[in-house]
Formats: C-alpha cells, structure tokens, sequence
C-alpha cells in the first residue's frame, strides 16, 4: 500500500537506520509517484550535447512519463520540446536524426522551425494557405521546456519554476574544485543497455564506497579506508585519496588513482580520475525495474589517449559496470521478498550518503502518500 505507513520504517530514528522500503523499488504505483513528485520537479540528466553536434539535429526522451524532444537549433543552442505536434497531438520526433530546417508532422504536413514556431499548417481552413477564422500560427507552435547544458550535459526541467540552474550544479563544482570540466573531452561511450532494476539501486550503488574492496577487488585497487562519504547539499558520493606510493603499486589494468564520485540529485553521475580521465552516466529510468545505462569516457584535452589506451579503458569500465550490475539486479530480486518491507540496514558511516539519497527521494513523494 502506497500511504502514510509507507515511510515509518525509514522514519524511525536509531543509530543504524533502514532504507526505502522494497515497494519503492518493485512497485510501478511508486514509479508514478516518483514521475510526478520527483522527475516533473527537478533537474533530469537527459542525455550528451556532443550526441547533436549539428543544427536539425533531434532525439526523442522521457522524462517523468512525458514525450519530449531534444534538438540543436539554428544557432547551435540544445532546447527541448514538448514531442507533439499541436495539430492533433502526435509524437513529432520519432527517432534520432536530423531534421533539416524544419520539423514536419507526418501526419498532416503541420510544420514548425527549429525555434518552433508554427510556419505551415496546409488546408487547415479548407484550402492550401486558408487559415480558420481566430486561428494564428504564433498561438500553436511548439511548446517549450527548460533546458540547460553544462558542458557536455543536458539537463531538463519540467517545473514551472524550476531550480536556478547555476544553484544546481554548484555543489558539484565545488567538490571539483580547481577540475575544469570544460577541459575534458569525450574520448568514447558504452552502451550498457537496459539493466533490470530499478534507476535508484544503479545511483546509490554509485553512490556508496562500502562494496568497492568486495566488488571491484579484480578491477580496482582502492582501499576502503581511504574513501570517505560527500554529502554537499544534493551533490552525494564518495571519494578516495591514494599516495602516489598507492598509485605507482596498483596493478597493471586497474583503477588505482585517486578518483571523485559524485552525483547530482536525482540522476547526473560524475566520477573523475587523476590525473586525467572523467566518466559520465546516463542513468534513465524506463520502468519499476529497468534502466537504460550508458557511460561517456572524457580524457583532458592535453592527455592525447592512445586507441590502444581508450579500448583498454571501455574494456575496464565495462568490466566494473557489469560488476556492478551483477549486484543491483540481485538487489532488485531481493527487493520483492517481504524482510525488505522494512528496507534493510544502511552503515551509518558507510551508507550515510545513500540515506541522504534515499531522504531526498522520500521528501518527494511523501506529500502524495495518503
Ligand atoms: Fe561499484
């Protein structure tokens, strides 16, 4: 039952807590929930601006259950839309491409520049350029959402009044520090495909340091007790600080470095690796329990990785996501057992940023829960 019970556990003060219960992560009720409280409010990673270098270029997405579109405009500005065209309502943009100079409606030729507005609407007074009494093209062209880019990042927001975009991505920058985003590149990207759990267990998996010495033991050498938690506002993650006598040990193949693994609340994924490398997810929700994921590998533009270098680098982060991936699909099996209605235990030193995760998520559905 999604009420006012749904969170008591989660609520009860203790020195260890619990987290979310399993209905938050199995439950389709709670998916909506979360659509309408949480993705409608915020500012959602959608996707990678380098994806649309050209102008006419457009993609479709989804964000809080609703058909947007993407697309590079004339002037090369990334904007969003609304994905339907005003006439009869049809989902405009169907697949990724290019749509040359204008977005053409199929379905009766409604035709709308890369500004959207509205330049072609034939017949629709009965002849080729006849117009209805009252109706004007400047009232039905497309409709707008809030768009941003940092760097290579888009986010979108469907808040009437969303979050000074500055505002959002400052936490992050502070825990970046003197890490110039601006200076990486895109290098490579992995299709990690649909995963089957749902979008939270892939963001606090990230999220929390505790599994890495387990998980990761082949892949990475980062010892747990050099990790510590970040919890910056809604910028949460670990982070772990290695000597270069650590750095200069790690085995040949593995992650050894110090490395930054930060988010933005509900879904931006940001790990960067000294001296010179930075990883970005695209986490995005489809259902109670399945998310599509992808990874771009950014190296500093001064860094000049060798191919043999970059297919070394895809070969590790596709080993570690899989690593990954094993646990959160195990983790969502686990979710449906009813020992999960209370939501487990979370390390209070451990896991004290997957609870501020989880309380944000909390915060946002709780004002529907009855
Ligand atoms: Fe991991």
């Amino acid at each position: 039952m999604l009420d006012a019970t749904l969170l008591d556990n989660f609520d009860a003060a203790g020195a260890v807590v619990h987290g979310l219960p399993g209905m938050a992560y199995t439950s389709d009720s709670f998916m909506q929930l979360e659509r309408e409280q949480l993705f409608a409010n915020h500012w959602v990673f959608v996707d990678y601006a380098h994806k649309l270098p050209k102008p006419g270029d457009a993609k479709p997405i989804e964000v809080a259950g609703l058909p947007l579109f993407l697309l590079r405009d004339q002037q090369g500005q990334i904007v969003a839309f609304h994905n339907v065209c005003r006439h009869r309502n049809l989902k405009l943009i169907d697949a990724t491409g290019n749509c040359g100079k204008l977005i053409r409606c199929p379905y009766h030729s409604w035709s709308y520049d890369l500004c959207g507005v509205l330049r072609n609407a034939p017949y629709f007074g009965g002849h080729k350029d006849v117009r209805p009494p009252e109706f004007r093209y400047e009232d039905n062209g497309l409709v707008p959402i809030n768009c941003e880019v940092w760097h290579d990042w888009i986010f979108v927001n469907l808040s009437p009044q969303p979050m000074v975009f500055d505002d959002f991505i400052a936490p992050i920058r502070r825990q970046l520090g003197r890490n110039e985003v601006t200076d990486y590149v895109p290098v490579a990207t992995i299709d990690l495909g649909e995963v089957p759990c749902n979008w939270k267990l892939l963001m606090e998996n990230f999220i929390e340091p505790y599994h890495v010495q387990f998980v990761h033991k082949s892949t990475t050498a980062q010892p747990l007790e050099d990790h510590y938690t970040v919890i910056d506002e809604h910028c949460l993650g670990s982070a772990v600080e290695l000597s270069a006598e650590q750095v200069a040990s790690a085995r040949e193949g593995t992650l050894g470095v110090t490395s930054h693994y930060l988010t933005l609340f509900p879904n931006f994924v940001m790990g960067t690796y000294q001296p010179d490398q930075m990883g970005v997810h695209l986490n995005e929700p489809i259902a109670a329990a399945l998310t599509r994921q992808q990874r771009v590998i950014y190296a500093h533009k001064d860094a000049r990785y060798s191919d043999a270098k970059i297919e070394q680098l895809i070969e590790l982060w596709r080993s570690v996501h899989l690593e990954d991936h094993a646990m959160c699909i195990r983790l969502q099996q686990g979710r449906y057992s009813p020992l999960a209605t209370q939501g487990g235990l979370l390390s209070p030193h451990w896991e004290n940023s997957v609870r501020k995760f989880q309380e944000r998520v909390a915060d946002a559905i709780r004002p529907a829960l009855i």
